[in-house]
């Protein structure tokens, strides 16, 4: 467990760090324009190749984070061009005739502007589109969830509540929003592998016999290969619901086995997952009060579920008794 500490730091900071790209996707783009500029205009002759490389940053603002971004950073890059030509006058007014440099500066200016334009609202218009379509999809896949369950009086809606609680959980922990989709239908779908399992089993009021928790445990990987079938757009999916029901602490004791590597969305929907499981009634048991559920997942933080993951479902639960 010793060693494995260093790991799971590394593993935890190259995290933090994609996240922290994320977040500051906007500053960091800014920051590259600023410093490349002064160092091209420093150390290139060719100020063309300097006004060209804007072009860069421009269109990947525009294209990933949409027009108001790409407008911004392409009135950024002007100025940061004739700041750079005040204090590189021999580079940019090069021209005998100081008109046709002037010139030159100002048509590119007109260009890269309108770069960002066009680029920025394809990019809003492709966004609405995929919205759309994302809407519609995360509706079909409730009302799958609600289907399955609704034969079940024990289960019904408690996909729809995992997502919900999954989701909110993803938002506490500042994720991006792709990542908290994929978490909120990894949420509905969690438990589709229960479809290959017989009713039987799933129904049992009395406990398990070790062949059947065995066909029950199955359901996670099941899932995963339902769910491959459907294609890229449930890529991302497929590890989370494989993952669902193991333990956190499993990851810290074999830090090494890529197996073993339990993805965040998976972490997050065992907290969620289990939470509405302990509150729902149960052919064997009555459900927990919702405190009380709260004080095993913290009891077991560490051990079944991942701390961080812990942290931000208690905020979640903080907000909502607020709410009410
Ligand atoms: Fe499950």
């Amino acid at each position: 467990m010793g060693l494995s500490a260093p790991l799971r730091y590394r593993e935890k900071i190259m995290e933090r760090f994609k996240q922290y790209v994320m977040r500051y996707f906007e500053e960091i783009v800014v920051a590259v324009i600023f410093v490349t500029a002064f160092i091209g205009t420093y150390l290139i002759e060719e100020v063309s190749l300097i006004l060209n490389f804007y072009y860069l940053p421009v269109l990947v603002g525009s294209f990933f984070l949409g027009r108001r971004i790409g407008i911004l950073i392409a009135l950024l890059s002007i100025l940061d061009v004739l700041i750079c030509a005040m204090l590189f006058p021999h580079r940019f007014f090069a021209d005998r005739v100081l008109w046709h440099s002037i010139m030159k500066l100002a048509s590119w200016s007109v260009f890269l502007f309108l770069a960002s334009v066009t680029v920025g609202t394809l990019y809003e218009k492709n966004e609405r589109r995929l919205q759309d379509l994302k809407k519609a999809y995360i509706g079909i896949l409730e009302i799958l969830a609600k289907y399955l369950e609704s034969t079940d009086r024990y289960t019904k809606g408690h996909s729809v509540r995992v997502a919900e609680f999954a989701m909110e959980i993803a938002i506490a922990m500042e994720l991006p929003r792709s990542q908290v989709d994929n978490i909120r239908a990894a949420g509905l779908l969690h438990d589709i592998g229960k479809i290959e399992i017989s009713t039987d089993v799933l129904g049992k009021a009395a406990a398990l016999t070790t062949e059947e928790k065995k066909e029950m445990d199955a359901h996670a990987v099941k899932g995963g290969h339902i769910l491959t079938s459907v294609g890229s757009v449930l890529k991302e999916v497929v590890p989370i619901v494989i993952a669902h029901h193991k333990h956190f602490m499993e990851t810290i004791e074999t830090p090494n086995s890529e197996a073993q590597k339990i993805p965040l969305g998976a972490r997050i929907v065992a907290v969620a997952d289990a939470f509405d499981a302990m509150t729902s009634d149960r052919p064997y048991r009555k459900g927990m009060a919702p405190w009380q559920a709260l004080e095993e997942i913290v009891a077991n933080s560490g051990k079944q579920f991942d701390p961080e993951v812990v942290g931000a479902f208690k905020r979640v639960i903080r907000d909502r008794m607020e709410r009410v």
